[in-house]
C-alpha cells in the first residue's frame, strides 16, 4: 500500500486499539498525527503527537489541518454516567466531524460498537440496516455517534464509515467472545478498508472476526472491501464450557443486565 493514505489523524492513539492502529498504519501513511489526552512520544519521523482533550473543538480542528483521513477512536469505551458519555463520545465525535468538515478531510472513520445492538437475541443475525437496540447508555452514545456521522454525510457531503467494533482482544477470553471476538489482524483489515474504500457516502459495518458463532452479518464489511480471516472457534477448547447463552438471551450478555447500567445511575 506504500504511503498512499497521505496524512491520517488517529484519535485515542494511546489506547488499546489506537496503539495497534498506529503501528499497523505506519507503512501506509505519509504522516500520522497521533492525538490523545495522555502523553505519547513520536516513534518515527512520520509521526506527530498532539496532546489535548477532544472536547476542545479548536484543538481538534487544528489537528485535522492537511489531513486526508481521520480514524476517531478516542472516547469512553464502556458503560459510564451519561454526562461522561455525552461529553466524551457525542461531543468529541461532533468536534471531529465538524473539524473534518472545516478542513476538507476526505474520509472519517468512527469507532462505533456492537453494543449499539446488544439487545437483539443471540439467535438473530443482525445486519447494519436493522434498528438500534442498545444494551446500555454506552450503546446509546454510539447510536448518537452514528447519527452524527450520517448527518455530516447527508448534509455536508462527508464520507463517513462507522465500524461497529466487536470484542477487540489478542485472543478470545470468555464464551461471549466466541461470537464477538475481533482479532488485531482483522481490526487492522477493517480500518484499512474503511480508509481506502472508494465511493462511500456513509457506511455502518460490523467489525468482527469470521467467528463461526458470530451473530452479526459480514456483508457490509465485504462491500467495503474486507473479509475477516480469524475465527474464535480455534480457541473454543481453551474456554470453560459453562455459561453459553440461550437463543433468546441478549447478544450483549452481562452488559445488557440492569445492574451493569444501574451501577452508573
Ligand atoms: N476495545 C473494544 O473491544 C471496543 C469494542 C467496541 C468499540 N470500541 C470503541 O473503540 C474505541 C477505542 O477503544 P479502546 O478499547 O482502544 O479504548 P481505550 O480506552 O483503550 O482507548 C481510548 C483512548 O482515548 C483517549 N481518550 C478518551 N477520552 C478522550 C478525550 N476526551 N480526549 C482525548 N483523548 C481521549 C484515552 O486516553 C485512550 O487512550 C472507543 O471509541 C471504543 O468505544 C472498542
Amino acid at each position: 500500500m506504500g504511503t498512499s493514505l497521505g496524512t491520517v489523524v488517529v484519535t485515542g492513539a494511546a489506547g488499546r486499539i489506537g496503539s495497534v492502529v498506529r503501528v499497523g498504519l505506519r507503512g501506509d501513511a505519509q504522516r500520522l498525527v497521533l492525538v490523545d489526552r495522555v502523553g505519547l512520544a513520536a516513534q518515527s519521523p512520520a509521526e506527530e503527537v498532539r496532546r489535548f482533550d477532544l472536547r476542545d473543538a479548536e484543538a481538534v480542528t487544528a489537528a485535522l489541518e492537511g489531513a486526508d483521513a481521520v480514524v476517531h477512536l478516542g472516547g469512553v469505551p464502556d458503560e459510564a454516567p451519561l454526562p461522561d458519555l455525552l461529553e466524551g463520545n457525542v461531543l468529541g465525535t461532533h468536534n471531529v466531524l465538524e473539524g473534518a468538515r472545516r478542513q476538507g478531510v476526505r474520509r472519517v472513520v468512527l469507532a462505533s460498537s456492537n453494543r449499539l445492538t446488544g439487545f437483539y437475541p443471540v439467535s438473530t443475525t443482525v445486519t447494519a440496516e436493522m434498528p438500534p437496540r442498545p444494551d446500555g447508555l454506552y450503546g446509546v452514545s454510539k447510536v448518537a455517534v452514528e447519527a452524527l456521522g450520517r448527518l455530516y454525510a447527508d448534509k455536508f457531503g462527508l464520507s463517513v464509515v462507522c465500524l461497529r467494533i466487536g470484542s477487540f482482544e489478542d485472543a478470545p477470553a470468555d464464551r461471549r467472545h466466541l461470537a464477538t471476538w475481533l482479532s488485531p489482524r482483522d481490526c487492522l483489515g477493517f480500518v484499512r478498508a474503511a480508509l481506502t474504500a472508494s465511493d462511500v457516502d456513509f457506511a455502518a459495518v460490523y467489525a468482527v472476526s469470521a467467528n463461526t458463532r458470530r451473530f452479526w452479518d459480514l456483508a457490509a464489511g465485504s462491500a467495503l472491501g474486507y473479509t475477516p480471516v480469524d475465527d474464535a472457534e480455534a480457541f473454543a477448547s481453551r474456554i470453560p464450557a459453562e455459561g453459553d447463552a440461550a437463543g433468546h438471551d441478549p447478544q450483549g450478555g452481562a452488559f445488557a443486565g440492569a445492574e451493569y447500567t444501574l451501577h452508573h445511575l
